[in-house]
């Protein structure tokens, strides 16, 4: 059966290696499972600016407000550093994020318990970790306007500027997606801001307040400066279920509770939006790495974020949750078995296995689960 369409925008960097795997990951879906995808394939970031002349192709673009969901490897590399700000690649990806107006980025940092010693801080302090950071997508510092460099007329001097823009429906939305999130777990959430230096934290602080009075009695809703939280998530990471925050403070406090959990390589993104015509949240997931150019190309990458980022997408978008559950699992099982690529090596003499071979064990895997039945 045909459940939905997907685009894959395999990127730059790592990204095409690490989606290479998960497309092996989806034919086995279709081959045991029958579970059909329409996938479709397009070009993102300087991949797409080496082919279109453009981070985002109106054709790609076009498509991606077409599918059911959308697959994105990574985006960026040095060679297009010196590229106009408007060419970079990461253009391509915000564009996207801005025109389907995905608004709310869902990024969960668990900690595997075979993984629980990888961590930098102590183990008693991350096994079992499960948060997840709801992070403003569609606006905030990264859309703000104004914003450009800039002459002084007088003085001659550049200067830079960025707006941290939030309305009340935008900051309403998010946390409604935080709050509904929240009931499906432990309903606790934690809003973070700056509302002790920045009047859009007090806005943020008193919508977020408001909406839990008026409609989930059931959370237990705190609120914390965004620094204190950086903090806490150091200090006692455990104490945190969900977590809503603005674009800017989600994009730094995402990249530390990743790293909480050992590596990178290993958290996967959602980014939701509204419902589209075919009643769909407009969807685009994605791992929470980068295109780490300095190993692209090597086999060195570690799939597993963007395999459970597919995983994600099974279930938020395909509403295959029991499959997605099939897929974390086999993941899970490979890493317990002490398989990993090269960024989660601890011992010198141990040999990393490739992109290729940590796939090659989770479809072992998940064959593995169909006949255990
Ligand atoms: C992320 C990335 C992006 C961001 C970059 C690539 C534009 O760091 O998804 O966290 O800053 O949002
Ligand atoms: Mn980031």
């Amino acid at each position: 059966m045909t459940v939905g369409s997907l685009l894959i925008l395999p990127g730059d960097g790592i990204g095409p290696e690490v989606m290479d795997e998960v497309c092996r990951i989806i034919e086995w879906f279709e081959k045991k499972l029958k579970i059909q995808l329409d996938t479709k394939f397009d070009l993102v970031g300087g991949s797409a600016y080496d082919k279109y002349g453009t981070p985002l192709a109106d054709t790609t673009l076009k498509i991606a407000n077409e599918v059911d969901a959308i697959l994105l490897g990574a985006v960026g590399g040095p060679k297009y550093d010196n590229l106009e700000f408007s060419l970079k690649p990461e253009r391509g990806l915000l564009k996207l994020r801005k025109e389907l107006d995905l608004y709310s980025n869902l990024r969960p940092a668990q900690c595997f318990d075979a993984l629980s010693d990888y961590s930098s801080l102590k183990p008693n302090i991350i096994s079992g970790l499960d948060i997840m950071i709801v992070r403003e997508l569609s606006s905030g510092s990264y859309f703000g306007e104004p914003r450009g460099i800039e002459i002084n007329k007088k003085s001659g001097e550049r200067y830079a500027i960025n707006t941290t823009y939030y309305s009340e429906s935008e900051i309403e939305r998010v946390a409604i997606s935080a709050f509904e999130i929240a009931k499906k777990r432990n309903k606790k959430v934690c809003s973070m801001e700056k509302a002790n230096v920045m009047e859009v934290g007090v806005l943020w602080r008193e919508v977020v307040q408001k909406i839990k009075d008026k409609n989930y009695p059931e959370i237990e809703l705190s609120h914390m400066y965004a620094d204190a939280g950086a903090m806490q998530l150091v200090r006692w990471p455990k104490q945190f279920d969900v977590i809503v925050t603005d674009n800017l403070f989600g994009d730094l406090l995402s990249d530390c509770a990743a790293m909480l959990t050992g590596s990178l390589g290993m958290l996967p993104s959602a980014s939701l939006g509204n419902k589209n015509a075919n009643g769909k949240l407009k969807a685009m997931y994605e791992p929470v790495h980068g295109s780490a150019p300095d190993i692209s190309g090597k086999g060195l990458a570690n799939p597993i974020a963007c395999i459970l980022s597919f995983s994600m997408a099974l279930k938020y978008t395909f509403d295959l949750k029991k499959e997605a559950e099939l897929l974390d699992k086999s993941v899970e099982r490979v890493l317990s078995k002490g398989i990993r690529t090269a960024d989660l090596l601890q011992k010198e003499n141990q040999k990393p296995s490739s992109t290729k071979e940590v796939c090659d064990e989770i479809l072992v895997e998940l064959n593995q689960q169909l006949k255990e039945g």
